[in-house]
């Protein structure tokens, strides 16, 4: 066999019990699935949903063996597609790639080429992987913030919660390139160096953020907030808005369930609005993508990135799930 008609990969496969295991394989092509491109694969990232993904939790995976990864960037082996020709550089995130359809964490990938962006001129791929679903999502929020009215001279914090994490570290990072006066709201005290590194102005104590206020309303705190903890302290966060402030819901790594009033609502003309990286549309995706080109500061970039191979994988996702990692964990598939 030679190496092109074989690959790589991070193999989930599930036991008589349920039980979800992880191996390296070296697989034939022909197992990949269906897709008008096929993708040499350089480089994936971690997420906190592929460390769910990865140890089989959340029920995001339903046919076994699977191969996990929901981003990669690579270079077009073959297509079908009048899109893309041999050699272009694309990125993938998203479309539940990784959960429902193999994914990056593998040297090879088969997918459709209207889930791919040509990667931005101004990145190289492996930059590409330390933004990811991550990056993509915090600049999606931003976008949200901003169609919402947000600019730097709106009194008051651009809130980020969970910022020490990957979601929380680009969108503190980006915000604060763009003139906004951030406060990062972390629970871990060995990040608050790392965050000010970032752009922060302000550190918030996760358990100041998870102090439920004594009526419906708070003190107007927060210009808008970036949230990725949700559960109760996205209610908290929305009885601290400041009038006409946004908050852009994009996580649950603190929970899913929250109680909260109207109040704030009408009486603060708040909003509070969802993201989803996973089906928002490629022209969406691709003004987001350059904006991270030409707005990302690729200093900063590189700090909040480490590398790591595919083997490494299994113990990562534990980390992940624990709140253990900063930044950004990009996956070397070669390494
Ligand atoms: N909507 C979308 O399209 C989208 C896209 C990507 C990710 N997400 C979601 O966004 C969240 C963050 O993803 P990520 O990849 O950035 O994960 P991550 O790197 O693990 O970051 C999550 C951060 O949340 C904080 N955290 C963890 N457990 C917590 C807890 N029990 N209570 C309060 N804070 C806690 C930690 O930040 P500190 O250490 O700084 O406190 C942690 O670093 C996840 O829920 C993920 O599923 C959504």
């Amino acid at each position: 066999m030679s190496e092109r008609s074989q690959f790589t990969a991070l193999v989930l496969e599930q036991d008589e019990v349920s039980k979800v295991t992880s191996r390296i394989q070296i697989l034939d092509n022909n197992v990949l699935p269906e897709g008008d491109v096929t993708v040499s694969v350089k480089y994936s990232a971690l997420n906190y949903k592929d460390g769910l993904i990865i140890q089989g939790l959340g029920r995001l995976v339903r046919d076994y063996p699977h191969v996990p990864g929901i981003d990669f960037a690579g270079v077009i082996e073959q297509s079908e597609s009048p899109e893309y020709k041999p050699g272009d550089k694309v990125v993938l995130t998203g479309w539940r790639v990784g959960e429902a359809h193999w994914g990056g964490h593998a040297t090879r990938a088969r997918v459709k080429s209207d889930w791919l962006v040509p990667l931005p001129e101004a990145l190289t791929l492996k930059q590409s992987m330390s933004i990811a679903t991550a990056g993509l999502t915090a600049m999606l929020a931003i976008m949200t913030l901003e169609e919402h009215g947000l600019t730097p001279d709106f009194e008051g914090e651009v809130l980020v919660t969970g910022a020490a994490g990957g979601v929380g570290s680009a969108a503190v990072s980006i915000l604060s390139g763009l003139g906004y006066t951030v406060a990062a709201g972390t629970g871990r005290a060995e990040t608050h160096k790392y965050l000010k590194n970032l752009g922060a102005a302000v550190i918030v104590d996760r358990a100041e953020l998870q102090e439920t206020p004594k009526g419906p309303l708070a003190s107007q705190r927060w210009a808008a907030c970036i949230d990725t903890v949700g559960g109760q302290m996205l209610a908290n966060v929305l009885a601290a808005l400041r009038c006409w402030g946004t908050v852009a819901s994009v996580g649950n790594a603190g929970g899913i369930e929250f109680t909260a009033n109207v109040l704030p609502f009408l009486l603060r003309g708040i909003n509070l609005c969802g993201i989803d990286s996973n089906t928002c549309s490629k022209a969406r995706r691709i003004i987001a993508w350059n904006r991270l080109a030409n707005e990302m500061h690729f200093d900063k970039l590189d700090n909040m990135t480490n590398t790591a191979p595919l083997t490494d994988l299994p113990r990562l996702a534990g980390k992940i799930l624990q709140g253990q990692i900063q930044g950004r964990t990009v996956i070397d598939v070669h390494g």
